[in-house]
């Protein structure tokens, strides 16, 4: 059983140390995601609710998931939904379905909450697993993906056909 809760201030200066532990791992990783958090939290598109912990037995702090609002772009009007990041996990738990949990648990409370789909840009061979399809098969664009063929760029529907009607451009990290 994997405790997860929501992040609390006092957890703030712990979860620094645990994304900076865990992205020193990622090849992908440019070093300063535990710097991009702290500013997260103090936007008026983070959602305290949506900001996700895992502890360990004796409370220790072993995986964490932010999801936040992002607007998406079409000709016709403005939708808003979520995007994922960060999410990591301690290394020492790595492959052990803690990010796995950490993601439904995030997306159970997002339905709950209304929102239809969650976007990231990460590695497709992980998060395929999760669920995430590309967005131009949902005929939504990284506003950097000049050919709509970009891999990276993904979209998890919180509902089955939520981003049927939904086309745009997004522009995340
Ligand atoms: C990526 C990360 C969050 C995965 O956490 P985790 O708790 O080990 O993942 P889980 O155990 O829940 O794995 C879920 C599924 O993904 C697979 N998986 C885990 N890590 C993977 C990886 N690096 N690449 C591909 N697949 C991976 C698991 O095998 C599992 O698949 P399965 O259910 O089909 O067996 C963790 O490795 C991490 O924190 N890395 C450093 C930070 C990072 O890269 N964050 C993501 C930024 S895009």
């Amino acid at each position: 059983m994997i405790k997860i809760r929501q992040e609390v201030p006092c957890d703030y200066a712990e979860v620094y140390e645990l994304v900076k532990k865990s992205f020193a791992t990622s090849s992908y990783s440019d070093g300063t995601e535990q710097d991009y958090l702290n500013e997260l939290r103090k936007k008026d598109t983070f959602i305290q609710e949506l900001s996700l912990v895992s502890e360990n037995d004796e409370g220790k702090l072993i995986g964490q998931i932010v999801l936040y609002k992002m607007k998406i772009v079409s000709a016709e009007k403005e939708f808003v939904e979520l995007v994922l990041s960060p999410i990591c996990v301690h290394p020492d738990y790595f492959r052990r379905g803690i990010a796995r949990a950490l993601m439904e648990k995030a997306f159970e409370i997002a339905k709950n909450m209304d929102f239809k789909a969650v976007f990231l840009c990460g590695d497709p061979s992980f998060y395929r697993k999760i669920g995430f399809k590309p967005t131009f098969e949902y005929n939504i664009f990284h506003i950097d993906d000049k050919l709509r063929n970009a891999e990276y760029c993904m979209a998890h529907e919180l509902i089955d056909g939520a981003l049927r009607d939904i086309s745009g451009t997004i522009d995340i990290e």
